[in-house]
């Protein structure tokens, strides 16, 4: 029996997708537990691109089951794109895919209140995706969603969107946006429901047999510990539970079936949209580092922030998320940096402060401490074993470790291809 968490340690964007679609070549099933449309999961095979939005990361492999479990928030329209995307790029989808009934429906009018509420907030504004993702939830949260479930029952759909969007309308109107007619929305999502249908199955059921008969299981979690509604850097967060918790609650498994937890860590840090980043680059050096990483969102095209490896943040990961392994990614970016920092400690007026308990502002405002080490300056790219590593290289994987209480790094990634890979 192995079940796996893989878990981004940061604030997203880690290469998630990379270690997922390695990972799943000897996996035989792949279930995103939370967040929608927000993420976008990458994987390069050649000159093929993937960047998969809700699909989970295993779809590539032939064979491999892809769950969208209850946890999960699911656009239609951009699940049907995606659907299209892959299939229009030879990969076999059919059978594949297995929706939880459980799941919450992202409507037009997510979508519209999460731009209009980010216009409100003007300055103050999250930097959200604009995908619906925190109205969405929070219907979930207010008993008042509409699951995959209800797709598949006109009269249920009917009266749950009009009950909705009387609502909803009210709240548009106040933000001064576009309302919505009700008619053809239930005449659309109909449809909608009737394409689901074949893919609506029992989730849980489904990966607790898979267990219990002994398969490969991989839990896919989006976003990344720092943008977790509860334990991330509040209110400049997503509105699910990223952490590896999220993996039980999204998707129906007790803590006790889980075997191991993978944390991604990118080999410095970026952040998309709003809140605090305590190793954040100067501007000029900031556009070195992401032109080097390509670090432009996947999905919004937004410049990254881009900023030093943040060990205060990455301890405070391993903690919250029970990570007993690590994915170290990017490494190769850093090939032609004179010298790296990393952060071992946040201090304000001279005293420590302690991520555990401090909130957005007193995060923006702490003095991040560094660590000098040498850069390698040489091409990390072609390598495949630890050993043929640069020295500055392998002591900047040690630090890490070290640092972490001496949880194993497993993976190296130092490209973006499959095989551009280290396995320790
Ligand atoms: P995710 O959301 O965590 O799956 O990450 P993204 O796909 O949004 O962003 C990671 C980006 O880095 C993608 O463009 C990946 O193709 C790329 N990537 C992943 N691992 C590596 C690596 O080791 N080296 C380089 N240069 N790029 C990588
Ligand atoms: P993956 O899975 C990086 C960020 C947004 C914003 C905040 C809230 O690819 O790592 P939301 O639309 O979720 O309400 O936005 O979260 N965000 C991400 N940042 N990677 C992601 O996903 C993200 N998904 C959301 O930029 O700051
Ligand atoms: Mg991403």
């Amino acid at each position: 029996m192995a079940v796996r968490i893989v878990v981004g340690a940061q604030w997203g964007d880690e290469g998630k997708g990379k270690i997922v679609d390695l990972l799943a070549s000897e996996a035989d099933v792949v279930a995103r537990y939370q967040g929608g449309a927000n993420a976008g999961h990458t994987i390069c095979h050649g000159d093929r691109r993937f960047i998969l939005r809700l699909i989970p990361s295993g779809i590539l492999h032939d064979g491999v089951m892809c769950i969208l479990g209850n946890g999960v928030v699911v656009d239609p329209v951009a699940l049907f794109e995606e659907l299209q995307g892959l299939r229009d790029q030879g990969v076999q989808t059919e059978g594949r895919l297995m929706i939880s009934p459980h799941a919450h429906i992202i409507f037009p009018y997510h979508k519209l209140i999460d731009q209009a509420k980010e216009r409100y907030l003007g300055e103050n504004q999250v930097g959200t995706t604009q995908r619906g993702i925190g109205p969405a939830y929070l219907d979930k949260i207010d008993r008042c969603g509409i699951r995959a479930v209800d797709l598949l029952d006109r009269a249920n759909l009917t009266a749950k969107l009009e009950k909705n969007l009387e609502e909803k309308n009210k709240i548009l109107r106040a933000f001064g946006a576009a309302e919505q007619p009700v008619h053809p929305m239930i005449q659309q999502f109909c449809d909608v429901g009737e394409r689901l249908r074949p893919l609506v199955v029992d989730t849980v059921a489904y990966l607790h047999r898979a267990i219990l008969d002994g398969k490969e299981v991989l839990l896919e979690g989006a976003q990344g510990t720092m943008l977790d509604i509860d334990h991330g850097t509040y209110p400049f967060v997503t509105s699910s539970n990223a952490t590896a918790g999220g993996a039980c609650t999204g998707l129906g498994i007790g803590p006790t079936l889980v075997d191991r937890v993978m944390g991604v860590v990118k080999a410095y840090t970026t952040r998309v949209g709003n809140g605090p980043l305590p190793t954040e680059f100067e501007p000029a050096f900031a556009d070195r580092v992401r032109n080097l990483g390509g670090e432009f969102g996947s999905v919004t095209g937004r410049p990254r922030r881009v900023g030093w490896l943040d060990l205060v943040q990455i301890r405070y990961a391993v903690m919250v998320n029970g990570i007993n392994e690590l994915a170290v990614t990017k490494l190769d970016v850093l090939d032609t940096l004179e010298e790296l920092h990393v952060c071992t400690e946040y201090r304000a007026n001279g005293k420590p402060v302690d991520l555990s308990v401090a909130d957005a502002r007193t995060i923006s405002e702490v003095q991040p401490m560094y660590r000098t080490l040498p850069g390698w300056q040489a091409p990390t790219g072609r390598v495949r074993t630890l050993r043929e590593l640069p020295k500055p290289a392998r002591d900047y994987l040690q630090f890490i470790e070290t640092s972490l209480g001496g949880v194993p790094i497993r993976l190296v990634s130092v490209g973006q291809e499959r095989q551009e890979t280290i396995r320790v």
